[in-house]
C-alpha cells in the first residue's frame, strides 16, 4: 500500500491554495517519491533510530495508562522512540494534588518503561502558570517566596537519572503591557521577575550534568504576535546569560496550524533559530504536531497536506546544527490532546490526524517527512 493512493497532485494543491499555502506547490508535493507504507509490526528502523544515525533524537509525549493499557501502542513506542515525555503526570497538580502528599507513581512507571527498553525520559515540567494545585496557587499568590524552590527540589530529587528538564514552560505573553513580556503567573507575583533565573539556579543545585530548557510556544510563525513573542525571547535569553543563569536550551514547542493567513517562512525562522543558538544554547522542538482544523474531511489530502506543513517545518529546523532532536505531542492518532482542546477540534467531528502513525499505529506521511528529515 502507499500513502499517495487515488489523490491527484492538483487535489492537494487546491487544498493547500485555498489555505494560503501556496509556496509548497505541485512541483515540491511531485518531488517526493511514493514510498511502501510499512506494516506496524515491521522490524525496520523507528524513527528514534534513523535520527540517532543523523546525531538527533526523536521521542514523544506519551501517558502512563496508555503503556500500561494499550500492548499495541507499548510496542509502536518502543520501535519508533528515544524518549519519552509525561503528557501531564509530572505537572505540579498530578505530582502534589495537596501539600505534601506526592503522587509519582505515573511518571515513575514511563521512567521505568523508558529504561526497561533502552530509552531515557525527559522531564515536563517544572514551573508552569498552568496546573499548579489550588493549594500552591494560594501560597504563590499570598507571595510565598520559597515554595518555586522547595517543588523543584523535590520532583528533580526523585528522578535522579532524569537529565533534561523544561525548567520553565511559557513565561512570556506577546498580550503583556510588561516591556519584557513576562506573562502574568503566580510565580511571577510570588518572586518578581527574576523568578526564571532563580528556578534555573535551583534546578542547576539537584542537577549539575542535566540539560536545563525554558520550552514555550508562539514564536513559529510570521504572525505579529509571534514576531513580539520572538524579540521578548531573545531579550529574555540575553538576560539570563549576563546574569550567568544556567540554561542550556530552548524548547519550540511547534504546535503547528494550516490556518488561513497564518505563514511560515523557513528564512525567518531560520535566522531565529540562528539567534538563540548564537547564545551558545540548543534547541529542541519539543510539542510537535499539526492542526487540520481547516483541512476538507478527505483523509488521503489531509494526510498529505499535513505531511508537507511538517516536512517544510522540520526540514529548516533541522537545517540548524543547534537543533539536537524532534519530540510529536503524542505518537499515534489514537491519542491526541487536539481532539479535546476546543480551539483545535474540527467542526466536522472527526478524529485530528497530527501523528507520525494513525489510530490504528500504522506509519502516515507525516512519519515519512520526518524520517526524510532527519
Ligand atoms: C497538554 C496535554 O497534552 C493535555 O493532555 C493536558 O490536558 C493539558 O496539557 N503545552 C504544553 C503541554 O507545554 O504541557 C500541554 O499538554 C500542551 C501545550
Amino acid at each position: 500500500m502507499t500513502h499517495r493512493i487515488a489523490l491527484s497532485r492538483r487535489d492537494i494543491f487546491t487544498a493547500m491554495a485555498a489555505l494560503g499555502l501556496g509556496g509548497l506547490g505541485p512541483a515540491t508535493l511531485g518531488a517526493r517519491p511514493a514510498r511502501a507504507q510499512v506494516p506496524s509490526g515491521g522490524s525496520d528502523r523507528g524513527l528514534g533510530e534513523i535520527a540517532r544515525n543523523a546525531g538527533r533524537f526523536y521521542g514523544c509525549a506519551v501517558q502512563a495508562s496508555y503503556l500500561a493499557k494499550e500492548p499495541d501502542f507499548a510496542d509502536a513506542v518502543v520501535r519508533e522512540a528515544g524518549v519519552l515525555v509525561p503528557e501531564w503526570e509530572l505537572k505540579w497538580g498530578a505530582v502534589e494534588p495537596q501539600r505534601g502528599h506526592f503522587n509519582f507513581a505515573p511518571a515513575d512507571a514511563i521512567l521505568a518503561f523508558a529504561e526497561q527498553h533502552g530509552m531515557t525520559m525527559r522531564g515536563h515540567t517544572l514551573v508552569w502558570h498552568r496546573n499548579i494545585p489550588a493549594w500552591a496557587k494560594t501560597a504563590l499568590e499570598a507571595q510565598d517566596r520559597s515554595l518555586m524552590g522547595i517543588h523543584i527540589k523535590q520532583v528533580m530529587n526523585h528522578f535522579p537519572t532524569v537529565q533534561d528538564w523544561d525548567v520553565v514552560n511559557e513565561v512570556l505573553d506577546p498580550g503583556s503591557t510588561r516591556p519584557d513580556k513576562l506573562r502574568d503567573s503566580p510565580f511571577l507575583t510570588a518572586l518578581g521577575p527574576r523568578y526564571i533565573a532563580q528556578a534555573f539556579r535551583y534546578a542547576r543545585g539537584v542537577a549539575p550534568q542535566a540539560r536545563l530548557v525554558y520550552n514555550d510556544y508562539g514564536v513559529e510563525y510570521e504572525l505579529p504576535t509571534h514576531k513580539t513573542k520572538r524579540d521578548a525571547m531573545l531579550r529574555l535569553l540575553e538576560s539570563l546569560k549576563r546574569e550567568g543563569a544556567p540554561i542550556d536550551a530552548v524548547g519550540i514547542q511547534s504546535h503547528l496550524v494550516t490556518r488561513q493567513g497564518v505563514t511560515f517562512d523557513p528564512a525567518s525562522f531560520s535566522s531565529f533559530l540562528k539567534e538563540i543558538a548564537g547564545f551558545g544554547l540548543k534547541i529542541i522542538i519539543t510539542e510537535l504536531d499539526v492542526q487540520d482544523t481547516d483541512l476538507p474531511a478527505d483523509d488521503s489530502v489531509r494526510d498529505r497536506v499535513l505531511a508537507d506543513v511538517i516536512q517544510r517545518y522540520v526540514e529548516a529546523a533541522l537545517a540548524e546544527p543547534a537543533v539536537a532532536g524532534i519530540l510529536t505531542w503524542g505518537l499515534s492518532d489514537r491519542h491526541t490532546w487536539l481532539d479535546t482542546d476546543p480551539t483545535a477540534k474540527r467542526s466536522d467531528g472527526l478524529p485530528s490526524r497530527p501523528l507520525p502513525l494513525d489510530a490504528d499505529l500504522n506509519r502516515k506521511p507525516i512519519w515519512h517527512a520526518l524520517a526524510d528529515a532527519f
